[in-house]
């Protein structure tokens, strides 16, 4: 697959529109440390596919989590907690991230790090609360009178300036749409003019404006003018059916995170993030705990009445043993609610102190009370042929070659220290390779790196028994 950039859309610029963001061009995209892991890679049945979707190995972590997701489809599974343990490069990170793939991009996910919650400003239960409300989704559907279709026509009206002698004023706005059906013409207000001018929206989008409030939103570029690309950023839709004049069926999705913060701080406007905050009339600007029952209130109304639907999602709290014991405490409550997501932990400690004691010792440094909650899954750790397969996988999705040894040398590296240790030496060796003129990484070039830098085990292995850095030789 590869990246291109957005075409141009220089001949789609109305007359006096804001120019289009700039097109970057050649720009090659970031690799993160997991863009290969593109799933959990299970068949229908659930079972774990050898080297699937990104991952290697791992089956029984993978099924495990495979069962979560559809468990968390099919709502049953809010309110509990999945532990990822094992040891450092084991694939925890990758895990969760493949589960939030499975789990496609309406359900909400919400990553978060334990060490996250230390805030001065904040409170460390703040942190977490908020991050379960934003695990919480919310899909309203609302039958909408709108104008529907591609826009065949942008043209601002341009009028003097009542108010002072220079420049002018947009007093109207001519938009053209077009379905499958017809075409019409619409006159609309200046201010709508901004929301368009906001949205980016250009000629050959399609887009519906709400006949009653006046909000316009882009639903995509049309087909027509879709491009022979593999992969872009631009999704393209089809020319809208019927009428461009009709009654719609709208979907949102929102997080009562989203409801909370909007109910805090009501703005005013159009959109629906503003309509739905002026749910709860108030002055206040902090989300308070009655606020948040007040908001659960309202959602419940609307759930009741079949406008809306809740959607459980997840929330992924990463190195988990750096939480304390306030804050687990706290989780077990966040457990218990009766609007609760599903929780997913990982951490690599075995037996640990728990955080903000000073003799409590607990599995994975989390209290028995909420590790009796979890469902524990262990990674295990990786043997050489899957350490290979994985620094395989990096290579192509880094780009590199690799000249012949390469990987077994790699994989033998793994095996010894750990697999990041082998995907970290990738990265420098190809840089050596670059220098002495190759396309190809040699085996030479991971000797050299081996001989500058130390992988952890090595490294703890050479500070002596007085516990200083004397090269092993005390
Ligand atoms: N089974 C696997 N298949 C493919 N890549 C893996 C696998 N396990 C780990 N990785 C990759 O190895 C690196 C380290 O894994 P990570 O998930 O960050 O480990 P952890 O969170 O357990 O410390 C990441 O780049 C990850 O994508
Ligand atoms: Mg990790």
């Amino acid at each position: 697959m590869k990246v291109t950039s957005m075409p141009s859309t220089s001949n789609a610029i109305p007359s006096n529109a804001m120019p289009p963001p700039a097109a970057s061009t050649g720009r090659s995209s970031r690799i993160a440390p997991h863009s290969h892991i593109k799933g959990l890679g299970l068949n229908a049945e659930g079972f774990a596919m050898a080297d699937s979707a990104g991952f290697v190995g791992q089956e029984s972590a993978r099924e495990a989590c495979g069962v979560v997701v559809d468990l968390i489809k099919s709502r049953k599974f809010s309110g509990r907690a999945l532990l990822l343990a094992g040891a450092p490069g084991t694939g925890k990170t990758a895990l969760a991230l493949a589960v939030a793939h499975e789990l496609g991009s309406k359900v909400p996910f919400c990553p978060m790090v334990g060490s996250e919650v230390y805030s001065v400003e904040v409170k460390k239960t703040e942190v977490l609360a908020e991050a379960f409300r934003r695990a919480i989704g919310l899909r309203i559907k609302e039958t909408k009178e709108v104008y529907e279709g591609e826009v065949t026509e942008l043209t601002p009206a341009e009028a003097e300036n009542p108010l002072s002698g220079y420049g002018k004023t947009v007093s109207h706005v001519i938009v053209g749409l077009k379905t499958v059906k017809g075409t019409k013409q619409l006159r609309l207000d200046p201010t709508i003019y901004e929301a368009i001018l906001k949205e980016k929206i250009v000629v050959g989008d399609v887009v519906y404006v709400e006949a009653n409030t006046g909000a316009v939103k882009r639903v995509g570029r049309s087909d027509a003018y879709a491009s022979s690309y593999d992969l872009e950023s631009e999704t393209y839709v089809p020319l809208p059916k019927g009428e461009v004049h009709k009654k719609k069926e709208l979907v949102q999705d929102v997080t009562l995170g989203d409801l909370d913060a909007a109910n805090a701080r009501p703005q005013g406007g159009q959109d629906i993030m503003s309509v739905m905050g002026g749910l709860v009339k108030t002055g206040r600007t902090e989300i308070t705990e009655k606020l948040r029952r007040e908001v659960e209130r309202v959602v419940k109304g609307y759930v009741d009445q079949g406008v809306a639907e809740v959607v459980p999602g997840v929330v992924f709290i990463d190195e988990v043993h750096m939480l304390d014991i306030e804050c687990f405490t706290y989780l077990n409550a966040l457990l218990e609610s009766p609007m609760a997501p599903t929780v997913i932990l990982a951490t690599n400690r075995g037996k640990a102190l728990v955080r903000g004691t000073t003799d409590v010792y607990s599995p994975h440094g989390i209290p028995l009370d909420l590790l009796d909650r979890c469902l524990i899954v262990k990674t295990e750790s990786y043997a050489r042929e899957q350490v290979a397969k994985v620094v395989q996988l990096r290579a192509t999705v880094e780009g590199l070659a690799l000249g012949e040894g390469v990987l077994d040398r790699l994989a033998q590296e793994g095996e010894k220290g750990s697999l990041r240790y082998a995907l970290q030496l990738l990265t420098p060796a190809s840089i050596l390779a670059t220098l002495a003129g190759r396309k190809e990484i040699n085996v030479e070039d991971i000797g050299e790196m081996n001989e500058l830098f130390l992988d952890a085990k090595t490294s703890a292995g050479m500070i002596g028994d007085k516990g200083g850095f004397n090269g092993g030789s005390a």
